[in-house]
This record gives structure tokens, sequence and C-alpha cells, in this order.
């Protein structure tokens, strides 16, 4: 089996080899490390431009986001919207998603996203039912990954697609002990592929990523 270890610097030459990589993310990746710990949870360069790409190969004009944190993600995927898209994309903290607001001004895509502050849960059984997403991405609470999944799937057009993040979960999905984290994402794994309604593929990029695609 072909198999790349990944090292920091050819995690950095990855990252180095987009051109969707600009000064507003730079300046949004710069603001959301002075939060310390919590800047893990944003995605890297090389995932943000495969969102912004993916979404503009679909075609997708709405988009929804489980997990907004600082905007990173949200950004590339509005970036990837045509100018009469839209993101809705959902979090509960007021303070990170601050800092999103301000990144989306700067990159000239505000008017195409909207934030929603609560339970995400909430926020999408709310949602209209005769508005249907192209794409979503979840990248929230793990624990609630597989309520997310059923409930965005039905809102799907068909052939969308849907995005989860962490599905390797820093390498932990593969070999025991499974902790209570770990055990959630596996749950969710293999959930989806059991699921017949779509077709699923697990990518490598950042902490795993499952491309999940609603059959027409
Ligand atoms: C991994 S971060 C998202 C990172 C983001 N996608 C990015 O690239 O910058 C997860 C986010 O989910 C939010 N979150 C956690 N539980 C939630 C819930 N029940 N409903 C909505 N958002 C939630 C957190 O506040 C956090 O901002």
């Amino acid at each position: 089996m072909k198999t790349i270890r990944m090292t920091e610097s050819l995690m950095s030459y990855v990252n180095g080899h987009t051109n969707l990589f600009d000064d507003v993310l730079a300046q949004l990746v710069a603001d959301t490390e002075r939060l310390g710990s919590p800047a893990i949870m944003q995605v890297g360069p090389d995932q943000g431009a495969f969102l912004t790409l993916l979404t503009q190969l679909s075609g997708a004009r709405r988009a929804l986001e489980v997990g907004t944190f600082t905007g990173y993600s949200g950004l590339c995927i509005a970036r990837g919207l045509p100018a009469d898209g839209l993101l809705v994309t959902c979090d509960i903290n007021r303070e990170w998603t601050a800092l999103a607001t301000t990144a989306w001004r700067r990159a000239g895509v505000a008017d195409r996203i909207q934030l929603e502050i609560g339970p995400a849960i909430d926020t999408i059984r709310a949602l209209d039912p005769a508005i249907s997403f192209d794409i979503a991405f979840i990248d929230a609470d793990k624990t609630g990954y597989i309520d997310y999944y059923e409930e965005i799937l039905p809102r799907l057009s068909p052939g969308g697609v849907i995005l989860a993040d962490n599905v390797l979960w820093f390498g932990t999905v593969a070999e025991p002990p499974f902790d209570q984290s770990t055990m959630a994402v596996r749950k969710f794994n293999d959930h989806v592929l059991a699921d017949d309604r779509v077709d699923v593929v697990t990518l490598t990029i950042g902490d795993g990523v499952m491309l999940i695609r609603k059959r027409p």
C-alpha cells in the first residue's frame, strides 16, 4: 500500500502549494493564534483551499456549516460560492465568531454569509424546509455528528455533498484503546458507511475528512 509519513516540513510544503492562501487568511490565522489553545480547531490552508475548490467545482449556490469558530472554513466556502450564493453557518460562541465576521468583511464575502448563534441542531431544525443546500461542512462537537448528518441529509439537494471534519481524530480511530471522543467519531464513520443513501470516501487531508455525496 502506498503511504506517506507526514512531517512538519512536508506539511508546510503542502500548505505552500496552494495559491488560494492570501493576506486575509494569513491575518485570520494570526488573530486566531492569539486565542491560544483553541486555535488548533482552525482548518489548515490546504483544507481551506480544498473547501473553496470543491464548492466551486460542485457549482454550489447554498452552503451550510456547523462550527464557525473564527470563520476560516466559512470564508473558504463563501469564496467558492457565486456572488448571490448563501452560506448559513452555526456556532454557539459569540467571542470567536466576532473574529469571523471581521475577516468576512475584509474578504468582501460578508454579504453572502448568515451567522446563526445557538445550538446548531436547533438552528438546522428551524431552517425553512423549502430551502435545500448543495454543500455542507460539519465541524463541531463530535458527539453531535450523527444528529447533524441526519438533519442535513434530507435538506441536501440530490447529488449534494457533505464534508465531515476530524474523522481520523488525530489518528486514533484505527487502533484501540479508544477514548470517548474517538468512540463518537468511529460511531459516526460507521453510521455513514452503512447508509445506502450516500457514496462516501475518507480523505487524509487535515485531521481526516469524509466526503459524502447524496445519491440522486
Ligand atoms: C472545530 S471548531 C470549528 C472550526 C472552523 N470550522 C474553522 O475552520 O475555523 C468547532 C466549533 O463548533 C462550535 N460548537 C461546539 N458545539 C456546538 C453546538 N452544539 N452548536 C453549534 N456550534 C457548536 C464551537 O464553538 C467551535 O467554534
